[in-house]
């Protein structure tokens, strides 16, 4: 079976071919980042015109890398939200049109489930059960995961994401937008210092996060120290991110009694979280498991192989194109079929 996957939700336009027999057959991603870089941020407006310009060639692209013609589409999963209501849309009315134009179904996925299955896509695949790290820019998530669709939440960030947390910092340190890789490339030009910032919630005894305080001390810290010192500053805050979500995580797999973390979403690309992560695991004789690089950020591969991964579990996730809506809030604990509780 041939799953086409499309994911919009927010500064990615990403298309995908998966099939089930053979893998990840062919995807392509347009990263918005130059358009977007000098408003500092994602403009949903722009973000969906631009979706609308790229996904035609980006069809085409995935078809041609994959030798493949459209009729050979068996499903066409998309992303239906979380994200930017505008820019979802343009994703999910081109997977319904082309949906109804090949007489094929649609699958509706959730962004956040299609990033917690991507290191399924990996080399060296995590087995199930294990607990998920889900770190990005709208999520923090700790998640015990019993088999595709099976997702537990044991804690979730109280306020700001990780990802949102690097990129309102990075802001703070006059860095430009996406913040995440910004902020540790500036890290990387620090080091160790007096600087020292709070590890919100490390010792709260559940897997709740909190990261809005991080980036006020973070900007008590700006407006004392030269402006010479924000590589320091940036270091220390990027220790302070990492560790909490390390000990958490961590301590959640313990917890559960598992062996297995499964690290996703762009955070998940930050090499210091990857390094503390695989430091503390190994001498707890634990294993953690990261998406490919380029899977750990938006793309279609995740969209189409989680499209996948539910039209071969149960059909009833696949509906006749037609009348549908797109979800901008969706909370992952909502798609009932698949989740068997949440805490
Ligand atoms: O998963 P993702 O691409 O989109 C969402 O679903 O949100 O995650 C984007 C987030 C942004 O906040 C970005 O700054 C962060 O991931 N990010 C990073 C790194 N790469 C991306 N944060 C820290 N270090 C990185 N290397
Ligand atoms: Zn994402």
């Amino acid at each position: 079976m041939l799953v086409l996957g499309i994911e919009s939700s927010c500064d990615e336009t990403g298309v995908a071919l998966f099939d089930t027999a053979l893998g990840l057959r062919s995807h392509a991603l347009h990263s918005q980042i130059a358009l977007h870089n000098e408003y500092g941020g994602v403009v949903p407006e722009l973000a969906s015109r631009d979706h609308i310009r790229r996904i035609i060639p980006l069809l085409e692209e995935v078809l041609a890398k994959a030798g493949a013609v459209k009729e050979e589409i068996d499903a066409i999963a998309y992303t239906a939200g979380p994200g930017l209501a505008g820019a979802l849309l343009v994703g999910a009315s081109f997977a319904q049109s082309l949906a109804l134009a090949l007489s094929v179904p649609v699958v509706p996925v959730h962004h956040m489930e299609a990033h917690l299955l991507s290191p399924l896509l990996s080399r060296d695949p995590p087995p199930f059960p294990f607990v998920a790290l889900l770190v990005s820019g709208g999520h923090t998530q700790l998640m015990r995961v019993t088999q595709v669709g099976a997702y537990e939440l044991l804690g979730e960030s109280q306020d700001d994401a990780a990802g949102e947390a690097f990129d309102k910092t990075a802001k703070l340190l006059g860095l430009g937008y996406p913040g995440g890789p910004a902020l540790a490339d500036l890290a990387l030009k620090g080091g160790a210092s007096e600087i020292r910032l709070p590890r919100p919630m490390i010792d709260s005894g559940d897997f709740r996060f909190s990261f809005s305080g991080l980036k006020t001390a973070v900007l008590l810290q700006i407006q004392r120290l030269p402006p010479d010192r924000r590589a320091d500053l940036a270091w220390e805050f990027q220790e302070a991110a990492t560790e909490v979500l390390t000990v958490k995580a961590l301590d959640a797999v313990q917890h559960c009694r598992l062996t297995r973390l499964v690290v996703a979403g762009g955070v998940g690309a930050n090499r210091r979280l990857r390094e503390r992560l695989d430091r503390r695991a190994a001498t707890l004789g634990l294993r953690v498991y990261y998406p490919e690089l380029d899977l750990c950020t938006d793309n279609g591969a995740m969209i189409a192989f989680c499209g996948a991964q539910r039209l071969m579990m149960d059909k009833s996730g696949a509906t006749s194109p037609g009348a549908f809506a797109v979800k901008p809030r969706w909370p992952l604990q909502e798609i009932r079929l698949y989740v068997v509780c949440s805490g």
